[in-house]
């Protein structure tokens, strides 16, 4: 059985999804509740389906490529049933390095799971970027499917982003659960 609710899973090839995930689950932490952490290679896959909720981050790599771990099971995830789970996505970019592809792979995840029947929460506005580009972006481009974190452009905003993502992240969730 899940230890909590929350399970925040990610994939990282340089270790800054992962870190951004312990700052996130820290700020849930300090809201009262305990999120379970693991990389998206060491679990089975329908552990997800234990938990009412799932922050899922993933990095993109390569112009707009998908991160390893996250790509082997990429097939895998339309056949998890998660119509009652809740589903919050962030994702690690270079916006000047990759202005065409940046945070390419949140969009990605995004498409995989749609089929799970998941309600997803946590859009984020794309104000405060610089980019081209984002297979992540909806609404005409004014919001990322998810939080977007660039450390390495903008590694002075990510506490401030984090903090303010998991606070509305908090709200939503209640919307959801009414
Ligand atoms: C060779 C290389 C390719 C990259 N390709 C992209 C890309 O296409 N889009 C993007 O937004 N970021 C890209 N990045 C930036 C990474 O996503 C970023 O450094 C991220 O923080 C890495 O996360 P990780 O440490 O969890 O793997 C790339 C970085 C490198 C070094």
């Amino acid at each position: 059985m899940a230890n909590s609710s929350i399970a925040l899973i990610y994939g990282t090839d340089t270790n800054n999804t992962e870190e951004v995930g312990h700052k996130i689950a820290k700020q849930w932490e300090e809201l009262g509740e305990q999120v379970d952490l693991f990389n998206i290679k060491d679990i089975e896959l329908g552990q997800l389906e234990q938990y009412s909720m799932l922050i899922l981050g993933i990095p993109t790599w390569d112009f707009g490529g998908i991160q390893s771990d996250w790509e082997d099971i990429g097939d895998d995830l339309a056949n998890l049933t998660l119509e009652d789970t809740v589903i919050a996505l962030y994702g690690l970019g270079d916006q000047f390095g990759y202005g065409d592809y940046f945070v390419d792979a949140m969009g990605w995840l995004y498409e995989k799971l749609l089929p799970t029947g998941a309600t997803f929460i946590g859009q984020w506005s794309t104000e405060g970027y610089e980019f081209e580009a984002s297979r992540a972006c909806v609404h005409n481009k004014e919001h990322f499917i998810g939080l977007a974190i660039d450390e390495d452009q903008q590694f002075e905003l990510t506490d401030q982003r984090i903090e303010q993502w998991v606070i509305q992240l908090y709200a939503e969730r209640a919307v959801e659960a009414a």
